[in-house]
């Protein structure tokens, strides 16, 4: 069994502010809005929160890129709405942790402004800058937003580079300079007393030293091969982790693309002194980009739960502010929407490794759909489509590819209640509420004692109060196709947890105490559409 701690045995909950409460009617969420519903967070049982950037921010990619570290935006807030936020959650025994996001500033950071002065000034080498190659980028590197990962400065004649959009210039963590300012951004705001940080694209910060093109055919190639998982990321963070995250009793949690289990090993293991865990994203990208395959969930989820188990640990998620919601994708929102939701809550609190939800899974929230490109905010969805049809693409074929991917389907206003904007905003909301909030909302969720949210709640303090859950091994059982099945056993307690991950009956006795379940207990030969279940194995 892995060391107890307490981010081992904690729930997170991760809030998406300008979607989650606006108190002032501007349309955006807010940090009083945050303040407002932290008890009903309360009830539901989570101990941490994460809230999504909240720092000052152009906003071109919703506040991943920041233009001041030590400042709120004011759209969400004051400083002093900040501080009384994290004040009323510790008063209430809730954590809260802030996204660090230091691979790239905003290209308005008072950095990249000086940086893009001149080839010798001081703030020059913050950043990625070169020469171009006979007339063209550096490298043939492309980046997640744009074609290329480079964009051509007129000012000096240099290009710098962006993983992500031109208006997020990449940090060069080879200056250690830049490596001290981090420190001081981190330092600042532990001072603050928050209780930790999630690590924005944080496996991405170290390249490969030249900065070699990538392998493949074709003008731009997006491949992670040089810029992902370099050993001087795991330096930096042993670096980090000496000089700061060691000296403070608090949560890190990396996300980290592209990671193999022995990646997630390296990050995350006690030993080697650099984070607490790191999010795992095979699982959510195979459903994600390839498609609906309860067998390949089930092979990638139980390869992690053993290969990490006692050598690192993990945050796991089956939604986030950049994936579709799971209920629409891998569950079914048409037919079994409660009972899919659930069946999901089941597993991600089932399994070795910090659950985190996404603000509105706890209610069955569904992916939002627009029906122009101009309803869409997401950048990647709106630089891609640009890019497209100005490269000749078909506009309403462009639209239907941008949006069939589109981060904005889990980024709509959470559903408060069946008022007009779901009770998000009296104003005229950042981006469309979905319409079906009038049956799916928090309200009737509280209403219904057989709710996904009360669902949640006391799987929540299932797990909570159940160590096997939290450190036991996972042990895979035999089961037909459809069914994921796996028991999780620690000192004598041993737990099977039974999952139809599939629209069909079928045949199966579930041995145990049955715990909880998301069907009433009366079937003991089979399992109904998306029924989920914990059972004591006494
Ligand atoms: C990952 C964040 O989750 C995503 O929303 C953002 O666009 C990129 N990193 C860049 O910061």
């Amino acid at each position: 069994m892995s060391k107890r701690a307490w981010w081992k045995e904690a729930v997170a909950y991760q809030i998406y502010p300008k979607s989650f409460y606006d108190s002032n009617g501007d349309g955006v969420g807010d940090l009083p809005g945050i303040i407002a519903k932290l008890d009903v967070l309360k009830t539901l049982g989570v101990d941490v929160l994460w809230l999504t950037p909240v720092y000052a921010s152009p906003e071109v990619d919703n506040g991943y890129d920041i233009s001041d570290y030590q400042a709120i935006n004011p759209r969400f807030g004051t400083m002093t709405d900040f501080e009384h936020l994290l004040a009323e959650a510790h008063r209430r025994g809730l954590k809260v942790i802030m996204d660090l996001v230091v691979n790239h500033t905003s290209d308005q950071h008072p950095w990249f402004v000086e940086s893009r002065q001149s080839r010798d000034n001081p703030y020059r080498d913050y950043y990625i800058w070169r020469d171009g190659k006979e007339g063209r980028e550096p490298n043939n590197w492309g980046g997640h937003f744009t074609q290329s990962a480079w964009s051509f400065d007129a000012a000096t004649g240099q290009y710098y580079l962006h993983i992500f959009s031109p208006q997020q210039p990449d940090l060069n963590w080879e200056n250690p300079v830049v490596r001290q300012e981090v420190r001081r951004i981190i330092e600042w705001w532990l001072d603050k007393g928050i209780d930790g940080f999630r690590l924005d694209a944080i496996n991405l910060i170290a390249k490969a030293p030249g900065l070699p093109d990538n392998r493949g055919e074709g003008r731009y190639i997006f491949s992670i091969e040089h810029f992902c998982n370099q050993p001087r990321f795991h330096d930096y963070m042993q670096e980090l982790n000496r000089a700061v995250f060691a000296r403070h009793d608090m949560l890190t949690v990396g996300e980290c693309a592209d990671l193999k289990v022995e990646d997630a090993i390296a990050v995350s293991a006690p030993e080697r002194g650099e984070l607490n865990m790191a999010f795992l994203f095979e699982h959510t990208d195979y459903y994600n980009m390839v498609g609906k395959d309860a067998q390949k969930l089930k092979e990638i989820l139980t390869r992690w739960q053993q290969g990490l188990h006692g050598r690192g640990w993990a945050g796991i998620a089956f939604n986030n502010h950049d994936q579709p919601r799971v209920v629409s994708c891998f569950g079914d929102d048409s037919h079994y929407r409660v009972e899919s939701a659930k069946l999901f809550a089941t597993l991600l609190l089932t399994l070795e490794g910090t659950p985190f939800l996404f603000q509105g899974e706890e209610i069955g929230m569904t992916n939002a759909v627009y029906a122009t490109i101009e309803e869409y905010n997401d950048v990647q969805t709106v630089n891609l489509y640009r890019e497209w049809v100005a490269a000749g693409e078909d506009p309403q074929a462009a639209f239907e590819a941008v949006r069939a991917t589109s981060r904005d389907r889990g980024r709509s206003p959470y559903h408060w209640s069946a008022a007009p904007n779901a009770g998000f905003t009296t104003g005229r909301p950042w981006i469309g509420v979905n319409p079906n909030y009038i049956d799916i909302n928090l309200e009737a969720n509280l209403a219904d004692p057989d709710s996904i949210f009360h669902y949640y709640r006391k799987m929540i303090a299932l797990r909570k109060a159940t160590p096997a859950l939290i450190y036991g091994e996972f042990i895979p059982q035999e089961a037909p196709t459809q069914l994921y099945v796996y028991q999780r056993v620690h000192a004598d307690q041993r737990y099977q947890i039974v999952l139809n991950l599939s629209d069909e009956t079928v045949e199966y006795v579930c041995a145990g105490r049955r715990l909880i379940g998301n069907y009433p207990e009366t079937e003991k030969q089979r399992l109904q559409p998306y029924e989920a279940g914990v059972f004591a194995l006494e």
